[in-house]
C-alpha cells in the first residue's frame, strides 16, 4: 500500500524544506524524503548569502544585468528577471518564518558585496553561517508541521510514471509514495570531480533519477570552479572560503607575493587567473591574505582554519579553485516544471538557465527559494483529476525496486573527471570520459564535447574562442541520452 501525498520533495536542503514549508502552508500534504538527518544537508554548510535586490540604489534590472553579465551569453533573461524580482520577497518571507538576517548598525539588513555584482546586494545570517542558520530554522518549522511528514534517512531510489506523467517515488527499501507532484530537490553534483567544495553526497542522484524516468538533463558542462578552497591541508581539503571575505577586502597574492587580478571580477575570470598562476610557479596554491578582516564577521571559516591550525589573522590561506556549483541540471521552465508532467525541479538539481555559463555569487540561495514557491504554485494549481494517480502495478514495482541509481563515483572516476572536464578540457580528454562507468561522467563529457568553444566554466584548449552563433544556445541531453541544442532566451 503506497504513501500518499499531494506533494513528495525529495532532498530537505533549503529547497526542499522550503517547497516542503510552502505547500504545507497551502493546505497540502507533503512528504519529505531526506536521506540525511534534517539540517545537515550540503545547504547546512553554505556560506554564501542570498542576492536580492533590497539596497536603495539597487533594482531588479540592475540585479538582472549583472547576472546576464557574469553568465556570458548563456542567461535565460526571462529567468533572471524572475529571479531579480521575486528575491526581495523571498528574503521577506524568510524574516517571516523567524531567519534573523544580519542587521547594519541601524537594523537594516545589512547588504555584502561579492564578485560581479555592481553593489551590494547580498545578505547573511551569522556572517558566513547562512545556510546553517537557514536551514536549522526551515527544518524546526518543517519538523513541527503536521502536514509534513518527514522521511529521514530515506532515499528515492526510481520515480514512477503512469499515463506519461510522474506519479511518485519508490525508495530504496520499497516504500512507495504516490504523490500529486514530485519536486526534485536534492542538489548538484560537484562532489563527482575529486577537488571539491561539496559533500561527497553531492553526485547528482537527483538528475539520474530524473533522466531514469524520462525528463530531459541540460548544459551538463557548465560547472563552477570556486576560486578559493583551500588546498594542501590535512582536513580541509576543499573547505570554501567565502568569496564575501573578498568582498570585505582579502586579496590574493602569488608566490611572489604580489596581486595578479580583480579579485572582484565573477568567478570565471578569478578562477583562471589563478590557474594560470599556478601553471606558471608550478605551486599548488595561491594565498589568500585575509588578515585585515575582522573575524567575528565570519566566525565559522574562522574558526575551522584555525582548528587545522591557520591562523587568518597572521598568515595566508592556502587556495586553489575547486568544482563547486553546477548549472546544468533537469530541464525546467520558469515554474520549475520539468519535461515529464508531475516532475518538478528546484535549487541546484534543476537548470532553469537562469545561471548561464557562469553563476553571479549568491545567486543560487535565491534561487531556490525563488523557484521551489514557483513549483508549489504550479504543482497545487493543477485541477485534482490532473494529480490523483493510481498505484504502480505490481510488475512495475518489482522492475523499479530493481533498478537502484547508480552507487557513488569510484575515487579514479572523480580524478579523471578533475583532470579531464576540469577548468581547462580537451576534446581527448573529454572523449575518455565517454568510456567512465558512471552514466552522469558520460553525460557530461558528452554536453562538454558538444559545446566547442570556451565560455565562463566551461574552457576548452582546442576551442579557445567564445563562438558567438553559440549565444543563448544550450545542451540538451535527451532520454535516448543523445544531445540536442535549444535556444532559451
Ligand atoms: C561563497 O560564499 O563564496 C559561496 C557561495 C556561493 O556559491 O554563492
Amino acid at each position: 500500500m503506497a504513501r500518499r501525498a499531494d506533494v513528495a520533495v525529495v532532498g530537505a536542503g533549503a529547497a526542499g524544506l522550503y517547497a516542503a514549508l510552502c505547500a504545507a502552508r497551502e493546505q497540502a500534504t507533503v512528504a519529505l524524503v531526506s536521506a540525511t538527518p534534517l539540517a545537515q544537508t550540503a545547504s547546512y554548510w553554505a556560506q554564501g548569502g542570498l542576492a536580492a535586490a533590497l539596497a536603495a540604489a539597487d533594482s531588479a534590472e540592475r540585479h538582472c544585468r549583472d547576472t546576464e553579465l557574469a553568465g556570458r551569453g548563456l542567461v535565460r533573461r526571462s529567468a533572471a528577471q524572475v529571479l531579480a524580482r521575486e528575491a526581495p520577497q523571498c528574503v521577506h518571507d524568510l524574516q517571516d518564518l523567524g531567519v534573523r538576517f544580519d542587521a547594519d548598525r541601524f537594523g537594516r539588513l545589512a547588504l555584502g558585496l561579492e564578485g560581479g555584482h555592481s553593489v551590494r546586494r547580498v545578505v547573511h545570517a551569522g556572517g558566513s553561517a547562512t545556510g546553517r542558520r537557514v536551514v536549522r530554522q526551515l527544518s524546526a518549522l518543517a519538523a513541527a508541521d503536521a502536514r509534513i511528514t518527514v522521511l529521514e534517512r530515506q532515499r528515492a531510489g526510481a520515480l514512477w510514471r503512469a499515463d506519461g506523467r510522474c506519479g511518485g517515488l519508490v525508495c530504496e527499501d520499497g516504500e512507495v509514495i504516490a504523490a500529486g507532484a514530485v519536486v526534485i530537490a536534492t542538489g548538484g553534483a560537484a562532489a563527482l570531480w575529486a577537488r571539491t567544495t561539496n559533500p561527497p553526497g553531492s553526485q547528482g542522484i537527483g538528475l539520474l533519477l530524473a533522466h531514469a524516468a524520462g525528463a530531459r538533463l541540460a548544459d551538463l558542462e557548465l560547472l563552477q570552479f570556486h576560486p578559493t578552497a583551500v588546498i594542501g591541508v590535512r582536513g580541509r581539503e576543499g573547505f570554501l572560503v567565502t568569496e564575501a571575505i573578498r568582498g570585505e577586502g582579502a586579496t590574493l597574492h602569488d608566490s611572489n607575493g604580489e596581486r595578479f587580478v580583480d579579485e572582484l571580477l565573477p568567478r570565471d575570470e578569478v578562477s583562471r587567473a589563478i590557474q594560470a598562476r599556478l601553471e606558471q610557479s608550478g605551486q599548488r596554491s595561491v594565498g589568500l591574505d585575509m588578515r585585515m578582516i575582522d573575524p567575528a564577521r565570519f566566525p565559522n571559516v574562522v574558526a575551522s582554519l584555525r582548528e587545522v591550525g591557520l591562523d587568518p589573522a597572521r598568515e595566508l590561506i592556502p587556495v586553489a579553485p575547486a568544482a563547486h556549483y553546477m548549472m546544468g541540471g533537469i530541464l525546467t521552465d520558469l515554474n520549475a516544471r520539468s519535461t515529464l508532467a508531475g516532475l518538478y525541479a528546484v535549487g541546484e538539481s534543476s537548470c532553469t538557465g537562469l545561471h548561464g555559463a557562469n553563476r553571479l555569487a549568491s545567486n543560487s540561495l535565491s534561487e531556490c527559494f525563488v523557484f521551489a514557491r514557483r513549483a508549489v504554485a504550479d504543482a497545487l494549481a493543477e485541477p485534482a483529476s490532473a494529480r490523483a494517480r493510481a498505484d504502480p502495478s505490481e510488475q512495475e514495482l518489482a522492475r523499479l525496486r530493481s533498478s537502484s541509481p547508480p552507487g557513488p563515483a569510484d575515487r579514479q572516476t572523480r580524478e579523471a573527471l578533475w583532470r579531464q572536464a576540469g577548468i581547462e578540457r580537451t576534446r581527448e580528454g573529454l572523449e575518455e570520459l565517454l568510456r567512465a562507468a558512471h552514466p552522469l561522467v558520460r553525460m557530461i563529457a558528452s554536453c562538454a564535447l558538444a559545446r566547442t568553444e570556451s565560455r565562463g566554466a566551461h574552457q576548452r584548449r582546442d576551442h579557445p574562442e567564445l563562438d558567438p552563433s553559440l549565444d543563448h544556445r544550450h545542451v540538451v541531453v535527451e532520454p535516448d541520452g543523445e544531445t540536442s541544442w535549444q535556444t532559451w532566451m
